[in-house]
Protein backbone atom coordinates (compact mmCIF):
# COMPACT_ATOMS: atom_id res chain seq x y z
CA UNK A 1 0.00 0.00 0.00
CA UNK A 2 2.92 2.48 1.17
CA UNK A 3 4.80 1.72 -1.97
CA UNK A 4 1.74 2.27 -4.22
CA UNK A 5 0.79 5.69 -2.77
CA UNK A 6 4.39 6.85 -3.26
CA UNK A 7 4.46 5.65 -6.73
CA UNK A 8 0.87 7.41 -7.23
CA UNK A 9 2.83 10.60 -5.51
CA UNK A 10 5.70 10.49 -7.68
CA UNK A 11 3.66 10.20 -11.09
CA UNK A 12 1.44 12.98 -9.86
CA UNK A 13 4.88 15.17 -9.64
CA UNK A 14 6.14 14.09 -12.63
CA UNK A 15 2.89 14.71 -14.39
CA UNK A 16 3.05 18.33 -12.94
CA UNK A 17 7.12 18.77 -13.49
CA UNK A 18 5.83 17.74 -17.37
CA UNK A 19 3.28 20.36 -17.61
CA UNK A 20 5.70 22.94 -16.35
CA UNK A 21 7.81 21.64 -18.85
CA UNK A 22 5.31 21.97 -21.88
CA UNK A 23 4.47 25.52 -20.25
CA UNK A 24 7.73 26.67 -21.19
CA UNK A 25 8.53 24.84 -23.89
CA UNK A 26 5.20 26.40 -25.50
CA UNK A 27 6.46 29.77 -24.37
CA UNK A 28 9.63 29.39 -25.57
CA UNK A 29 8.16 28.65 -29.14
CA UNK A 30 6.11 31.78 -29.03
CA UNK A 31 9.04 34.24 -27.68
CA UNK A 32 9.92 34.22 -31.69
CA UNK A 33 6.34 34.99 -32.70
CA UNK A 34 6.12 37.54 -30.46
CA UNK A 35 9.19 39.52 -30.95
CA UNK A 36 8.42 39.32 -34.61
CA UNK A 37 4.90 40.78 -33.92
CA UNK A 38 6.70 43.27 -31.42
CA UNK A 39 8.49 44.66 -34.00
CA UNK A 40 5.91 44.18 -37.17
CA UNK A 41 3.72 46.33 -34.63
CA UNK A 42 6.80 49.25 -33.72
CA UNK A 43 7.23 49.46 -37.48
CA UNK A 44 3.99 50.33 -38.25
CA UNK A 45 3.59 52.71 -35.50
CA UNK A 46 6.88 54.37 -36.52
CA UNK A 47 5.84 54.35 -40.39
CA UNK A 48 2.44 55.86 -39.09
CA UNK A 49 4.21 58.90 -36.98
CA UNK A 50 6.97 59.51 -39.91
CA UNK A 51 3.83 59.44 -42.60
CA UNK A 52 1.75 62.06 -40.37
CA UNK A 53 5.13 64.29 -39.59
CA UNK A 54 5.42 64.67 -43.79
CA UNK A 55 1.14 65.29 -44.08
CA UNK A 56 1.41 68.09 -42.01
CA UNK A 57 4.52 69.56 -44.40
CA UNK A 58 2.23 68.91 -47.16
CA UNK A 59 0.29 71.76 -46.81
CA UNK A 60 3.79 74.17 -47.19
CA UNK A 61 3.42 73.79 -50.90
CA UNK A 62 6.27 76.54 -51.94
CA UNK A 63 4.73 79.60 -52.78
CA UNK A 64 6.61 80.86 -56.19
CA UNK A 65 5.56 84.18 -57.96
CA UNK A 66 4.20 83.77 -62.05
CA UNK A 67 6.88 85.45 -63.08
CA UNK A 68 9.77 83.14 -61.15
CA UNK A 69 7.42 80.23 -62.67
CA UNK A 70 8.47 81.59 -66.31
CA UNK A 71 11.92 82.65 -65.76
CA UNK A 72 12.63 78.63 -64.13
CA UNK A 73 10.94 77.42 -66.94
CA UNK A 74 12.84 79.06 -69.36
CA UNK A 75 15.64 77.33 -68.00
CA UNK A 76 13.83 73.91 -67.71
CA UNK A 77 13.26 73.50 -71.12
CA UNK A 78 17.12 73.05 -72.01
CA UNK A 79 18.55 69.82 -70.81
CA UNK A 80 20.48 70.73 -67.40
CA UNK A 81 24.12 68.92 -67.35
CA UNK A 82 25.64 66.79 -64.10
CA UNK A 83 28.13 68.96 -61.77
CA UNK A 84 28.48 67.94 -58.26
CA UNK A 85 27.42 65.30 -55.80
CA UNK A 86 27.25 65.17 -51.88
CA UNK A 87 26.19 63.19 -48.53
CA UNK A 88 23.06 63.82 -49.33
CA UNK A 89 22.08 64.99 -52.90
CA UNK A 90 23.06 65.50 -56.66
CA UNK A 91 23.84 68.38 -58.68
CA UNK A 92 22.61 69.78 -61.79
CA UNK A 93 22.91 73.08 -63.49
CA UNK A 94 20.97 74.86 -66.05
CA UNK A 95 22.65 75.54 -69.96
CA UNK A 96 22.92 78.87 -68.62
CA UNK A 97 24.56 78.31 -65.27
CA UNK A 98 21.76 80.69 -63.50
CA UNK A 99 20.36 77.62 -61.68
CA UNK A 100 20.79 74.25 -60.14
CA UNK A 101 18.25 71.63 -59.53
CA UNK A 102 19.31 69.70 -56.81
CA UNK A 103 17.94 65.94 -56.27
CA UNK A 104 18.11 63.80 -52.60
CA UNK A 105 20.37 60.58 -53.10
CA UNK A 106 17.99 57.59 -53.42
CA UNK A 107 20.07 55.32 -50.56
CA UNK A 108 19.44 51.70 -50.51
CA UNK A 109 18.39 50.79 -47.18
CA UNK A 110 18.41 47.41 -46.23
CA UNK A 111 17.25 45.84 -42.79
CA UNK A 112 19.71 43.34 -40.68
CA UNK A 113 16.16 41.09 -40.38
CA UNK A 114 15.68 40.99 -43.94
CA UNK A 115 17.61 38.03 -44.15
CA UNK A 116 15.46 35.83 -42.04
CA UNK A 117 11.84 37.60 -42.41
CA UNK A 118 10.55 38.36 -46.22
CA UNK A 119 8.29 41.18 -45.07
CA UNK A 120 10.26 43.00 -42.53
CA UNK A 121 12.90 44.21 -44.56
CA UNK A 122 10.73 46.07 -47.44
CA UNK A 123 8.83 47.54 -44.40
CA UNK A 124 12.38 49.26 -42.88
CA UNK A 125 13.09 50.13 -45.70
CA UNK A 126 10.24 52.41 -46.65
CA UNK A 127 10.40 53.41 -42.95
CA UNK A 128 13.93 54.54 -43.79
CA UNK A 129 13.27 56.19 -47.24
CA UNK A 130 10.18 58.26 -45.11
CA UNK A 131 12.62 59.52 -42.72
CA UNK A 132 14.97 60.42 -45.55
CA UNK A 133 11.97 61.83 -47.36
CA UNK A 134 10.99 63.75 -44.01
CA UNK A 135 14.61 64.99 -43.37
CA UNK A 136 14.33 66.52 -46.99
CA UNK A 137 10.89 68.01 -46.49
CA UNK A 138 12.21 69.94 -43.24
CA UNK A 139 15.07 71.49 -44.72
CA UNK A 140 13.15 72.61 -47.52
CA UNK A 141 10.48 73.91 -45.37
CA UNK A 142 13.36 75.40 -42.91
CA UNK A 143 15.63 76.84 -45.37
CA UNK A 144 13.00 78.78 -47.72
CA UNK A 145 10.70 80.14 -44.77
CA UNK A 146 14.51 81.48 -42.45
CA UNK A 147 16.99 82.15 -45.11
CA UNK A 148 15.39 82.24 -48.48
CA UNK A 149 17.49 84.88 -50.06
CA UNK A 150 20.94 83.65 -47.81
CA UNK A 151 20.54 80.59 -49.29
CA UNK A 152 19.17 81.52 -52.33
CA UNK A 153 16.45 79.10 -52.46
CA UNK A 154 13.86 79.44 -55.26
CA UNK A 155 12.06 76.68 -55.26
CA UNK A 156 11.28 73.42 -53.40
CA UNK A 157 8.88 70.09 -54.27
CA UNK A 158 8.24 66.94 -52.23
CA UNK A 159 4.80 66.20 -52.07
CA UNK A 160 1.46 67.30 -53.63
CA UNK A 161 1.01 69.92 -56.02
CA UNK A 162 3.89 71.29 -58.19
CA UNK A 163 3.73 74.83 -59.17
CA UNK A 164 6.29 73.56 -61.79
CA UNK A 165 5.55 70.53 -64.35
CA UNK A 166 6.58 68.62 -66.97
CA UNK A 167 9.76 66.74 -67.38
CA UNK A 168 13.31 68.01 -67.77
CA UNK A 169 16.54 66.09 -69.00
CA UNK A 170 19.08 65.86 -65.84
CA UNK A 171 22.38 64.01 -67.63
CA UNK A 172 20.71 61.74 -69.60
CA UNK A 173 17.70 61.11 -67.45
CA UNK A 174 14.06 62.46 -67.81
CA UNK A 175 13.22 63.91 -64.59
CA UNK A 176 9.30 64.54 -63.24
CA UNK A 177 9.11 67.95 -62.05
CA UNK A 178 5.09 67.08 -60.79
CA UNK A 179 6.26 63.72 -59.23
CA UNK A 180 9.94 63.72 -58.23
CA UNK A 181 11.43 65.65 -54.68
CA UNK A 182 13.95 68.10 -55.60
CA UNK A 183 15.09 72.05 -54.88
CA UNK A 184 15.82 74.95 -57.04
CA UNK A 185 18.09 77.13 -55.80
CA UNK A 186 20.72 79.94 -57.96
CA UNK A 187 23.61 78.71 -59.11
CA UNK A 188 26.46 80.25 -56.77
CA UNK A 189 30.38 79.95 -57.64
CA UNK A 190 31.64 77.42 -54.92
CA UNK A 191 33.86 79.57 -51.97
CA UNK A 192 36.63 77.09 -52.57
CA UNK A 193 36.95 78.34 -56.22
CA UNK A 194 35.69 81.84 -55.47
CA UNK A 195 38.73 82.49 -53.29
CA UNK A 196 41.46 80.15 -55.37
CA UNK A 197 40.33 82.73 -58.37
CA UNK A 198 41.03 85.43 -56.36
CA UNK A 199 44.12 84.13 -54.61
CA UNK A 200 45.52 83.21 -58.33
CA UNK A 201 44.85 86.06 -59.72
CA UNK A 202 46.61 88.13 -56.85
CA UNK A 203 43.10 90.43 -55.82
CA UNK A 204 44.53 89.39 -52.65
CA UNK A 205 42.39 92.49 -51.01
CA UNK A 206 39.49 90.92 -52.60
CA UNK A 207 40.52 87.55 -50.83
CA UNK A 208 40.37 89.21 -47.65
CA UNK A 209 37.14 91.18 -47.90
CA UNK A 210 35.90 87.54 -49.11
CA UNK A 211 36.67 85.95 -45.70
CA UNK A 212 35.48 88.51 -43.54
CA UNK A 213 32.29 88.78 -45.46
CA UNK A 214 32.09 84.75 -44.63
CA UNK A 215 32.77 85.12 -41.38
CA UNK A 216 30.52 87.64 -40.67
CA UNK A 217 28.00 85.72 -42.64
CA UNK A 218 28.29 83.14 -40.73
CA UNK A 219 27.94 84.75 -37.42
CA UNK A 220 24.96 86.31 -38.10
CA UNK A 221 23.18 82.78 -39.31
CA UNK A 222 24.57 81.81 -35.30
CA UNK A 223 23.45 84.76 -33.71
CA UNK A 224 19.73 84.26 -35.21
CA UNK A 225 19.51 81.07 -33.55
CA UNK A 226 20.18 79.41 -36.94
CA UNK A 227 22.55 76.18 -36.57
CA UNK A 228 24.82 74.87 -39.24
CA UNK A 229 25.64 71.92 -38.00
CA UNK A 230 28.11 70.97 -40.90
CA UNK A 231 29.70 74.73 -41.68
CA UNK A 232 32.52 73.72 -44.14
CA UNK A 233 32.84 77.13 -45.62
CA UNK A 234 34.90 76.18 -48.60
CA UNK A 235 32.13 73.65 -49.79
CA UNK A 236 28.45 74.50 -48.33
CA UNK A 237 29.17 78.09 -49.14
CA UNK A 238 29.68 79.93 -52.26
CA UNK A 239 29.62 83.17 -53.63
CA UNK A 240 26.77 85.54 -55.91
CA UNK A 241 27.18 88.84 -57.24
CA UNK A 242 30.39 88.96 -54.64
CA UNK A 243 28.35 87.85 -51.35
CA UNK A 244 28.23 84.65 -49.77
CA UNK A 245 25.54 82.27 -49.80
CA UNK A 246 25.04 78.73 -47.80
CA UNK A 247 24.66 76.32 -50.81
CA UNK A 248 24.02 73.51 -48.15
CA UNK A 249 20.63 73.30 -46.88
CA UNK A 250 20.42 69.79 -45.51
CA UNK A 251 22.51 70.88 -42.03
CA UNK A 252 20.51 74.11 -41.02
CA UNK A 253 18.61 74.05 -37.87
CA UNK A 254 17.24 76.04 -35.67
CA UNK A 255 18.53 75.97 -31.93
CA UNK A 256 17.24 78.95 -29.41
CA UNK A 257 20.71 78.27 -26.78
CA UNK A 258 22.43 78.87 -30.19
CA UNK A 259 22.37 82.38 -29.85
CA UNK A 260 24.29 82.76 -26.90
CA UNK A 261 26.75 79.49 -26.65
CA UNK A 262 27.99 79.47 -30.57
CA UNK A 263 31.74 79.93 -30.38
CA UNK A 264 32.64 76.69 -29.16
CA UNK A 265 30.65 74.94 -32.15
CA UNK A 266 31.64 77.59 -34.96
CA UNK A 267 35.12 77.61 -33.68
CA UNK A 268 35.67 73.71 -34.11
CA UNK A 269 33.81 74.31 -37.19
CA UNK A 270 35.83 76.69 -38.60
CA UNK A 271 39.40 74.44 -37.91
CA UNK A 272 39.54 73.52 -41.53
CA UNK A 273 38.96 76.00 -42.80
CA UNK A 274 42.36 77.32 -41.13
CA UNK A 275 43.79 74.26 -42.28
CA UNK A 276 42.73 75.22 -45.79
CA UNK A 277 44.32 78.86 -45.48
CA UNK A 278 47.32 77.33 -44.52
CA UNK A 279 47.62 75.18 -47.67
CA UNK A 280 46.23 77.32 -49.79
CA UNK A 281 46.48 81.15 -49.43
CA UNK A 282 49.47 83.43 -48.92
CA UNK A 283 50.58 84.25 -45.57
CA UNK A 284 48.97 87.32 -45.90
CA UNK A 285 45.36 86.17 -46.04
CA UNK A 286 45.80 83.70 -43.46
CA UNK A 287 47.21 86.25 -41.28
CA UNK A 288 44.22 88.22 -42.17
CA UNK A 289 42.09 85.31 -41.07
CA UNK A 290 43.55 85.29 -37.81
CA UNK A 291 42.92 88.78 -37.35
CA UNK A 292 39.46 88.59 -38.34
CA UNK A 293 39.28 85.95 -36.04
CA UNK A 294 40.68 87.55 -33.09
CA UNK A 295 38.48 90.56 -33.47
CA UNK A 296 35.43 88.70 -33.07
CA UNK A 297 36.77 86.92 -30.05
CA UNK A 298 37.11 83.92 -32.04
CA UNK A 299 40.02 81.84 -30.88
CA UNK A 300 41.20 79.14 -32.78
N1 LIG B 1 23.86 76.37 -55.66
C1 LIG B 1 24.99 75.77 -56.06
N2 LIG B 1 25.80 76.35 -56.98
C2 LIG B 1 26.93 75.74 -57.38
N3 LIG B 1 27.36 74.53 -56.94
C3 LIG B 1 26.60 73.91 -56.03
C4 LIG B 1 25.38 74.50 -55.54
N4 LIG B 1 24.85 73.66 -54.64
C5 LIG B 1 25.69 72.62 -54.56
N5 LIG B 1 26.74 72.75 -55.37
C6 LIG B 1 27.86 71.79 -55.52
O1 LIG B 1 27.44 70.53 -55.08
C7 LIG B 1 28.17 70.12 -53.90
C8 LIG B 1 27.25 69.38 -52.95
O2 LIG B 1 26.18 70.21 -52.58
P1 LIG B 1 25.58 70.23 -51.11
O3 LIG B 1 26.65 70.53 -50.14
O4 LIG B 1 24.38 71.08 -51.10
O5 LIG B 1 25.12 68.71 -51.02
P2 LIG B 1 25.05 67.73 -49.78
O6 LIG B 1 24.65 66.39 -50.32
O7 LIG B 1 24.19 68.31 -48.73
O8 LIG B 1 26.55 67.72 -49.35
P3 LIG B 1 27.28 67.22 -48.03
O9 LIG B 1 26.27 66.61 -47.12
O10 LIG B 1 28.29 66.27 -48.56
O11 LIG B 1 27.90 68.49 -47.51
C9 LIG B 1 28.73 71.43 -53.33
O12 LIG B 1 29.87 71.22 -52.55
C10 LIG B 1 29.01 72.20 -54.60
O13 LIG B 1 30.21 71.76 -55.19
MG1 LIG C 1 27.66 70.01 -48.63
Amino acid sequence: MKEEKTKSKKTSKLKKHDKRVKKWVGWLCLAPLLSIAAFFITEIAKISCLMMLLLSQTPKECPISPQLVKSIDACLSKPFHYIAQGSTSQVFSSQDESIVIKIPLKKKSTSKYSGYFPFIGPLSSYRKRLKEKLKFAKACVNTYALVRDESAILYYHFSGKSRIKGMVKLGNKEFDLSQEDYFIQKKAIVAEDYLKNLINSNQLDQACASISDLLNFAISFCQQGILMVDLQFTSNFGFIDGLPVRIDIEHICIQESWKKNYKPHLLEQLKDFERWLKDNAPMSVFLHFEREMKKRELKL
